[in-house]
């Protein structure tokens, strides 16, 4: 594939054009180019807003639309979408991504990668990282945006290799998030460590929609400063700050921003795409970009979202978020997972455990999966009756160091208390782990018609043994219904009726 983005302004500082300004004179600012956006219609936004519902056949007609937009990328695939296509929507999640690219025609696809989780939920060996990395460009990926949810770069270092070696756009992201270790040194630390690696662009990841619009705005400024890459920030519209944020960052020179259509943007998406095309019309950062077309897009999700009224969980403003500063779903869990104990009541405990609980884990920014972790064992600490009295394998594993190093030191009390005399794992986790992808084949090959089945199977195998079953066991009634009809025909052969 090409080197993709080559049209992404060069952000490397420089003098403004015959300006005299001296050498290395810091307030010699590139010259403002527009605004970038990426649509997350089709992935983060229906995944935040739609519980990832959202049907290829529903996605087709807007296709045409969303390409003429001009857009920076559109992302499509990966994060949940992966895993809600096979388990819900008994959708190949590979042709999908094949039809989709089929008709887009101008437009880059990206996707979103766990690292070494991929779209899955715990690390997968390294062959199968490889090998997925490889089929996701080969199927049309053109951006691959990579995170960790520790920011440890080990568990992000294996697809960016493969995924440059591919040809792909590669992102790498750094984690944000609020604790009393992470600020504007730690993000930019997290940034070198992935310029290093060789990653074309930084991807600045508000997965919680917390950042307020000034921290939002020194964090880009120093990362364009000390990295000199194109920045991308991502954000979620929940705390209600995310627009004021991608206009503060807009002005410390972020070069791309992620916006999903109005009618499937805000509450836990991203901010709308029609409002900041209007809020930078006719400044330096003027996106360009056609209000008519996507009033027309916002008209057809606006009724194609009717559909998913079931899942729909809304728009408005989560002030738990803010207060708490944790992601809206983690807060919503909280409270569905204390009413199925009938313990409503130890709401507030959780709340307060969860802080304390995150600090002895090394601050771990909440994001899948260690919102999961945390969130499910400071819920155990609480009805247990004694803190880590009830631990789950996650939090041992987390605890060993298998899902990489936390940001911070964890409590060696806590550690001791969780995992034992055994020895915490100090390499990266994945180096522990023996290949996969000869054992998911030897262990699906009757249902598998390509690597892709293979690498689905080795992703989710539960899930994936159920589609690829559910999807020979169809094709099986097709074909004998054919038969019955060929022995039919031959049947009225024989014996010719009137
Ligand atoms: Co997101």
């Amino acid at each position: 594939m090409n080197a993709f983005m080559s049209d992404m302004p060069d952000t490397r500082e420089k003098p403004k054009g015959g300006s005299p300004g001296r050498a290395g004179d810091r307030s010699a600012r590139p010259e403002p180019a527009p605004l970038r956006l990426t649509d997350t219609t089709l992935r983060d936004a229906h995944q935040s807003l739609l519980a990832t519902r959202l049907r290829l056949e529903d996605m087709l007609p807007a296709v045409e639309m969303l390409d003429e937009v001009g857009f920076h990328s559109l992302e499509v695939w990966g994060g949940a979408t992966f895993d809600a296509c096979l388990r819900f929507l008994g959708e190949d999640p590979w042709e999908r991504l094949r039809e989709l690219r089929r008709r887009f025609k101008k437009s880059r696809l990206q996707m979103l990668l766990r690292g070494q989780n991929l779209v899955g939920y715990r690390h997968y060996p390294d062959d199968v990282v490889a090998e997925f990395v490889r089929r996701a460009v080969g199927n049309g990926i053109d951006v691959m945006r990579i995170f960790d949810a520790l920011n440890d770069v080990r568990n992000m270092e294996k697809a960016i290799e493969v995924a440059k070696a591919e040809g792909a756009h590669v992102q790498g992201t750094v984690c944000y998030t609020i604790s009393p270790i992470h600020g504007v040194d730690s993000f930019a630390a997290t940034a070198r460590e992935l310029a290093e690696l060789g990653v074309d662009s930084i991807c600045l990841k508000d997965m919680a929609g917390i950042i307020a619009p000034y921290d939002a705005e020194a964090v880009v400024r120093r990362i364009k400063e000390e990295v000199g890459l194109p920045v991308q920030l991502h954000c979620h519209h929940t705390s209600g700050m995310a627009a004021m944020a991608y206009l503060k960052a807009a002005e410390a020179g972020v070069d791309a921003v992620d916006t999903a259509i109005s009618t499937m943007a805000m509450g836990t998406s991203q901010p709308p795409t029609e409002s900041i095309v209007a809020a930078l019309a006719g400044t330096p950062r003027d996106t360009g970009l056609d209000l008519d077309l996507l009033a027309r897009i916002a008209a057809y999700f606006k009724e194609v979202r009717k559909k998913y009224r079931d899942f729909d969980v809304g728009t408005t403003v989560d002030v738990n978020v803010i207060r708490y500063q944790i992601p809206g779903g983690m807060y919503s869990n909280f409270v569905s997972q204390l009413e199925e104990q009938n313990a409503l009541d130890r709401l507030p405990d959780v709340l307060a455990e969860l802080p304390r609980l995150r600090k002895e884990m090394g601050y771990p920014p909440l994001v899948t999966p260690s919102s999961q972790i945390v969130g499910t064992q400071a819920v155990l600490n609480v009805l247990g009756g004694e803190r880590f009295k009830l631990v789950t394998k996650e939090t041992k594993a987390y605890m060993k160091g298998l899902y990489g190093r936390p940001p911070g030191p964890v409590d060696e009390e806590v550690r001791r208390k969780v995992i034992g005399d055994e020895e915490p794992v100090t390499v990266r986790p994945a180096d522990l782990l023996p290949p996969g992808l000869e054992e998911a084949e030897k262990e699906v090959s009757p249902l598998a018609e390509s690597v892709e089945d293979v690498l689905s199977y080795a992703l989710l195998p539960q899930v994936a043994r159920k589609f690829l079953e559910e999807r020979l066991a169809a094709r099986t009634r097709v074909d004998q219904s054919l038969l019955e009809d060929l022995r039919d025909q031959e049947a009225r052969k024989v014996y010719p009726t009137p």
